[in-house]
């Protein structure tokens, strides 16, 4: 299991320090939750402060979009050259160009699913994809419960990965932590995203890490 650990829940007055500590405590992504207040109820950071980010980061960032005009965040990110971009398929119009657009930026293009849109919906996306991201809570805010009918979901996912993509991989997203995680590895997750687990942890941002690595 690969693992990404959401800065949503990092110490913003203590932000480098936060990334420095989940980069060497055995991380894989860094995962940066882009929210503009109108495609969800919340607000987050621009490419001011992911570039801050990027600087001290020694994992690749994973940028999930929340955004509504998926297109302009894509251009505004891009330059940041994080490893993937995702967009979420509910507030985009032209999902093919998008995903070609990310791809001549030379990012890898992804595409998250609401917990309510089926994996159908992206059916006849799935060849041109790197990575779906599912989402296990509804967008916006850290340290929502975990929507266990993802599950369900990861299997119907994995069968069409199997049949239109298998290099796709699939990432989940929310109330993830050490109760979930085999569940999740046994429904066939590729990465895990989790953020309150791993930043208010009691035994430590390492500890948190290694505990998803099933
Ligand atoms: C929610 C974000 C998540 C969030 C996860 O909209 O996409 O990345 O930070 O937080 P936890 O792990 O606390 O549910
Ligand atoms: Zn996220």
């Amino acid at each position: 299991m690969l693992i990404a650990p959401s800065i949503l829940s990092a110490d913003f007055g203590n932000l480098a320090r936060d990334v420095q500590a989940i980069c060497e405590g055995g991380c894989d992504l860094v995962h940066v939750d882009v929210m503009d207040g109108h495609f969800v109820p919340n607000l987050t950071i621009g490419p001011v402060v992911v570039s801050a980010v990027a600087k001290v980061a020694t994992k690749p960032l994973d940028i999930h979009l929340m955004v509504q005009n998926n297109t302009f965040f894509v251009e505004l990110f891009a330059p940041l050259k994080p490893h993937y971009i995702s967009f979420h398929i509910e507030e985009e119009k032209h999902p093919h160009r998008l995903i070609q657009k990310i791809r001549d930026y030379g990012i890898a293009p992804a595409i998250t699913l609401n917990p309510h849109t089926p994996p159908e919906a992206i059916e006849f996306l799935l060849e041109d994809l790197d990575m779906v991201l599912l989402m296990s809570v509804n967008p916006g805010f850290g340290g929502q419960t975990f929507i266990p009918s993802v599950l369900e979901k990861i299997k119907r996912l994995k069968n069409l990965i199997t049949q239109y993509n298998p290099n796709c991989l699939i990432e989940v997203d929310g109330g993830v932590g050490e109760k979930n995680i085999q569940a999740l590895k046994e429904a066939g997750a590729d990465i895990v995203v989790a953020g309150s687990y791993i930043f208010g942890n009691e035994k430590g941002i390492p500890y948190a890490i290694e505990s998803l690595k099933v």
